[in-house]
């Protein structure tokens, strides 16, 4: 018997529209239990000072949440303190690799490649990058089940490929990419993998070391913590070699009129006063998630998933994207005929249920599949078999609203 998560998150006991709240847009933001929030307000009530920069008590003790924060993180993802930059979350993440990494290592000719099934984050800083350089960006398409296309990584991933950026699990379809195997092609071909983990991090448990992952991003606020703090993870070397991204306050070593040395790793890519609050939120969410443990978060999710996948195929005019896989989790898009999304989730909305609506910052992708947009439902642990039958109960109320039944 699971524990009833309900209890520590009060946000969920409350009421949308006169209805219980279902919260189901968990890939968009998560809900934050006390003990996240507690932490938070327990650093600004206690604690707040500026960090690395006072010899008082109050500084001091702002350097050590911050800093055991990055241990806990370096810890939660098996790699070291120095490997763990904090930033905004996993968009600053992942533009730090482009710019810091992809500016200074690629060429005219060198190639870039890309799923189809990106977030505009993991994207649009690569076609920037391409367009300065003159690297030429390429994409993975999709097999039929939603998988990425085996030939397209055999023929795509070459000598000339200089990164492969890949989401580990995609914020539109839930499908798990394998990205160990797509990390040792990439070293084959001597190209690095950037990794976003945004919807995984949250969601299964994440290894680097054992992904031989080079780079991977992910967002506090899509696993418990506020919003405002994000990761990147690097391999030390890669990090090492590369110059800054933000310059200015404590990432120097020494500053003249002309000139500057850098600090070492981390502070090196941490400019300015950082987001301590956010780092002890993080750290209580690590807590949190490590209590509940990914085994039961993936059994959760998992049960979710399919339940609410074949409750909606017994549905004739609901349209699903992506659900013949069976490396899904956690995530279902889905269009309900002839209604636009965004009615379909004005209908859910004034029912209590929340799902979001629209192209998920992943135009190409939703192009790709012949749409304009979709409905998406997205589970977290706390969600309940109760949330997905409040949903397919919503959606069968959308067609006669919109006088089509
Ligand atoms: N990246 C977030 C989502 O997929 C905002 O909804």
């Amino acid at each position: 018997m699971d524990k009833n998560f309900l209890n520590d998150f009060p946000i969920l006991r409350s009421r949308m529209n006169g209805h219980p709240i279902a919260y189901l847009d968990n890939s968009a933001t998560t809900q934050k239990p006390e003990s996240v929030v507690r932490s938070i307000c327990g650093y600004y009530g206690g604690c707040n000072a500026n960090p690395h920069r006072g010899v008082y008590e109050l500084s001091v003790k702002a350097t050590k949440i911050y800093e055991e924060a990055r241990r806990k993180v370096a810890d939660f993802l098996n790699a070291t303190p120095q490997e763990i930059i904090f930033t905004k979350n996993a968009t600053e993440s992942l533009n730090l690799v482009a710019y810091s990494y992809g500016l200074t290592n690629l060429r005219g000719g060198d190639e870039i490649l890309i799923t189809i099934a990106e977030h505009h984050s993991n994207l649009v800083p690569w076609q920037r990058v391409a367009k300065a350089t003159g690297a030429k960006l390429n994409y993975i398409y999709l097999a039929a089940d939603g998988n990425l296309s085996a030939d397209d990584i055999a023929n795509k991933l070459t000598q000339r490929t200089k990164i492969l950026a890949v989401t580990q699990i995609s914020n539109v379809l839930g499908l798990v990419n394998d990205i160990k195997a797509l990390a040792a092609r990439a070293h084959e071909v001597g190209a690095v993998i950037v990794v976003d983990g945004a919807q995984s991090v949250p969601h299964i448990p994440v290894d680097v070391r054992d992904l031989d992952a080079d780079f991977l991003a992910f967002s506090g606020h899509k696993m418990l913590s506020p919003m405002g703090i994000g990761v990147l993870y690097g391999k030390r070397e890669l990090l090492e070699a590369m110059p800054p991204f933000l310059s200015g306050g404590d990432m120097i070593e020494y500053v003249e009129e002309q000139a500057t040395t850098y600090a070492e790793l981390p502070q090196k890519f941490e400019a300015g006063t950082q987001n301590v609050g956010g780092a002890a939120g993080l750290s209580a969410a690590i807590d949190y998630l490590r209590g509940v443990g990914f085994d039961t978060i993936e059994r959760i999710e998992g049960d979710l998933t399919t339940f609410a996948v074949a409750e909606l195929k017994r549905l004739p005019y609901v349209e699903l994207y992506g659900c013949d896989a069976p490396n899904k989790i956690g995530i279902v898009s889905f269009n309900v005929r002839d209604v636009h999304p965004h009615d379909v989730a004005t209908i859910l909305d004034a029912e209590g249920v929340a799902i979001r609506a629209g192209h998920h910052c992943a135009q190409p992708l939703i192009k790709y599949l012949g749409q304009n947009a979709t409905c998406r439902a997205s589970f977290y642990f706390y969600n309940t078999r109760r949330d997905v039958e409040r949903l397919i109960e919503a959606i069968q109320k959308v067609r006669g609203i919109m006088h089509l039944a």
